[in-house]
């Protein structure tokens, strides 16, 4: 069986976190070429970028954060110049916002939800979109939830954040159609991982709870998140693949 991305390039934003690692670990088996590992913190990337090279991927490490649009056209430009081009951007980087209802949230509670988990997408398709459009065949890959289709409680600014991102991934797959960039999203149900420790313990639980496969991890979205970057998909655009373990089957 061929590796679903030989010989591509690809740049994974939130690639010191659970699944931006796990993603950027499993196009390494899929034959990735070249790879840029981005985060705001770099201190996990180090580890995963020797592993990386010792699979024979030229690896490269950039700290971003992603609510920066100029040093994202930059690492974008950058990355294309090295790699003589980007195949795939996944927009893994992610925060939750405090367990809350909407009464008890302050202005800045809601915009930093929608400053990294929206305009930092918006940031990433933008960045591509300029240095990319009518030159390749890019894919790119969304992290939205299953938050972003279904209404919580206790988190009205990651929800509103993720719905964003599904239609921003709409819109933008429509308007790129035509110049050789797609644009999809994975809706994660919930996997554990450091994006819920400020979760008190009981509300993890009643979360699993409504998880027929019970709660996923990282490695049971890499697949849907390579098919969306190979060419297997090359039909699929403006797409949101629910991958949650039944969540909102009910
Ligand atoms: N864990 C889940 O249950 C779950 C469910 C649905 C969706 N998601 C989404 O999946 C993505 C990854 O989540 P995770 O569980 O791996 O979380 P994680 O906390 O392990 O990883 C998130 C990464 O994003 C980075 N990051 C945060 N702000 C950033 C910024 N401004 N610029 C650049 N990088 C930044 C963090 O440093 C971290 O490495 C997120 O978008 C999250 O919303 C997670």
């Amino acid at each position: 069986m061929s590796a679903k991305l030989e010989g591509k390039t690809a740049v994974v934003t939130g690639a010191a976190g659970a699944l931006g690692s796990a993603v950027a670990a499993h196009f390494a088996t899929e034959g990735i070429q070249a790879i840029v590992l981005a985060d705001v913190n770099l201190d996990a990337v180090d580890a995963l970028a020797e592993t990386l090279r010792e699979q024979g991927v030229e690896v490269a490490t950039e700290r971003l954060d992603v609510t920066d649009g100029d040093a994202f056209d930059a690492m974008i430009h950058g990355a294309a110049t090295r790699f003589g081009t980007v195949d795939t951007l996944v927009n893994t980087a992610g925060i939750v916002s405090p367990n809350a209802r909407i009464h008890n949230l302050t202005t800045m509670d809601w915009e930093r939800s929608m400053s990294v988990n929206l305009t930092g997408t918006f940031h990433g398709i933008r960045a591509v979109a300029r240095a990319l459009r009518k030159k390749a065949n890019v894919s790119i890959v969304n992290i939205a939830s299953v938050s972003g289709l279904t209404a919580w409680t206790y988190a009205a600014p990651y929800c509103a954040s993720k719905a964003g991102v599904i239609h921003l991934t709409r819109v933008a797959a429509l308007e790129y159609a035509k110049e050789g960039i797609r644009v999809n999203t994975v809706c994660p149900g919930t996997f554990p991982t450091a994006l819920h420790d400020t979760l008190p313990a009981e509300a993890l639980t009643a979360i699993e709870a409504r998880h027929p496969l019970g709660f996923g991890a990282p490695a049971d979205l890499t697949g849907a998140v390579t098919f969306l970057a190979s060419d297997e998909s090359r039909w699929v655009t403006g797409h949101s693949l629910v991958v949650d373990g039944g969540y909102s089957l009910p």
